[in-house]
C-alpha cells in the first residue's frame, strides 16, 4: 500500500455508520501514510441526485468539519474538496470516452438509484467514471471503501487497464480495501444499513438529547415484552451498538448475562449504551463546537488540502493530455521541416 484515496459525499450529516465504517479507518491510514492518505469531500458526486444548491456549500464544509472533529488530522493527511481540483471532472471526461455505456448501465448502484428517481440525469450513469478519475488522478493503489463500492473499484481497474493498453502505462490498477474491523452498522430502525437516504441515522454531532430520544424509542429483542422477560442480546440492535461503543468486559460480563436473565431492563441497557456513546462522541462534539467558533481553521485546512491535492493532480492530468494526443498550448503538431 503506497497511496490511499477515498471519498465521502456531503449529502447529509456524518453518522455513526460513516464514523465506524470509514472515518476511524481513514484516521488510522493517515497515521501510517501521512500525505499519501488522500481524502476528498466529493461534492460533484453529491449533485448527481436531487439536492438543494442552497445547502451544498454548508454541507461540504460541515462534512470536512465533522471529519476533523472526529480526529482526521488535516495537517497529517490531504483533506480537500473535490470540485476545487478541476482535474477530477476533466479526467472523468477523458475516461467517459473509454468506458462502454453497457458497463455503466450494469452497475448495481446505478440501477438502484435510477429506480428511485423520477429524473435520471446522465451524471448518475457517469458517477463511477468520476469516481475512477478521483482515484486514478492520484495514482492511488488502495481504496478503502464499503462493500457497496466494490463494483465501482472493479470498473476503475478496467478503466485503468484499458487506458494503459491504448495510451501506454500510466495508471496502477487500484485495489479495494475492505476493512474487516469496520462493522456494517445497522440503522436505528433495526432494519436497513444505516444510511442518509433511508433516514435511520444517528449523527456524530447530533445533540445528546436527540440521540437519547432515538435510542429510547429504538427496537430491542422482541422477546422482551415485559421487564421480566429474558432476552437474547445477539438479536438486539442495542447490544450491537454496545459492541461498538462499550468496553468489551462490560458487554460480556454485564450486558449479555443480565439481558439473558432479565436482570436489567431495556431502558437501563439503553442508558448504559448512551453513556458509552457519549464518552466517545462527547469529545468529538466538543472539538466540533470549537471549530464552529473558529471556522477559519476548517477553511484554511481545506485550502492547504486543495493545494496539496492539486500539486499531485495537475502533472498527472498533463501527462494524460499529452498521452491522448491533445494539442498543448503553444505547441506545434509537427517538427519544422529541414
Ligand atoms: N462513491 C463513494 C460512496 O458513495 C464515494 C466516492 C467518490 C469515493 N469518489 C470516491 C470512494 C473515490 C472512494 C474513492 O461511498
Amino acid at each position: 500500500m503506497k497511496r490511499v484515496f477515498s471519498g465521502i459525499q456531503p449529502s447529509g450529516e456524518i453518522h455513526i455508520g460513516n464514523y465506524l465504517g470509514a472515518i476511524k479507518n481513514w484516521i488510522a491510514l493517515g497515521e501510517r501514510l501521512g500525505k499519501d492518505a488522500i481524502f476528498a469531500i466529493v461534492d460533484y458526486h453529491a449533485i448527481t441526485q436531487a439536492y438543494d444548491p442552497a445547502l451544498l456549500a454548508r454541507r461540504t464544509f460541515e462534512a470536512a468539519l465533522a471529519n476533523i472533529a472526529a480526529g482526521l488530522d488535516p495537517e497529517r493527511v490531504i483533506l480537500f474538496v473535490q470540485s476545487q481540483v478541476p482535474e477530477h471532472t476533466e479526467l472523468a471526461w477523458v475516461f467517459t470516452t473509454q468506458t462502454p455505456v453497457g458497463d455503466l448501465t450494469r452497475m448495481t448502484q446505478y440501477k438502484d438509484k435510477a429506480a428511485r428517481q423520477s429524473f435520471v440525469g446522465a451524471g448518475l450513469l457517469m458517477y463511477p467514471v468520476l469516481q475512477a478519475a478521483d482515484i486514478l488522478l492520484y495514482k492511488a493503489d488502495t481504496v478503502p471503501v464499503g462493500e457497496d463500492q466494490l463494483q465501482h473499484i472493479e470498473l476503475t481497474r478496467e478503466i485503468a487497464r484499458r487506458f494503459n493498453a491504448r495510451f501506454g502505462a500510466t495508471f496502477p490498477e487500484p485495489q479495494a480495501q475492505l476493512n474487516k474491523d469496520a462493522p456494517r452498522v445497522p440503522g436505528i430502525d433495526g432494519k436497513a444499513k444505516m444510511s442518509k437516504s433511508v433516514g435511520n441515522t444517528i449523527g456524530i454531532l447530533e445533540a445528546p438529547d436527540a440521540i437519547w430520544e432515538k435510542l429510547r424509542t429504538a427496537p430491542t429483542d422482541p422477546a422482551r415484552v415485559r421487564r421480566s422477560d429474558p432476552g437474547e442480546p445477539t438479536r438486539c440492535l442495542i447490544w450491537r451498538y454496545h459492541t461498538y461503543f462499550s468496553p468489551a468486559p462490560l458487554v460480556r460480563e454485564v450486558i449479555e448475562p443480565e439481558c439473558r436473565r432479565a436482570g436489567i431492563g431495556c431502558v437501563e441497557c439503553k442508558r448504559m449504551l448512551f453513556d458509552s456513546m457519549m464518552k466517545e462522541l462527547g469529545p468529538i462534539q466538543e472539538r466540533a463546537a470549537e471549530l464552529r467558533a473558529r471556522p477559519e481553521r476548517v477553511s484554511e485546512a481545506l485550502e492547504a488540502g486543495r493545494e496539496q491535492a492539486a500539486a499531485i493532480a495537475e502533472p498527472v492530468m498533463e501527462e494524460v493530455r499529452e498521452k491522448i494526443g491533445l494539442l498543448r498550448p503553444g505547441a506545434r503538431p509537427w517538427k519544422p521541416a529541414g
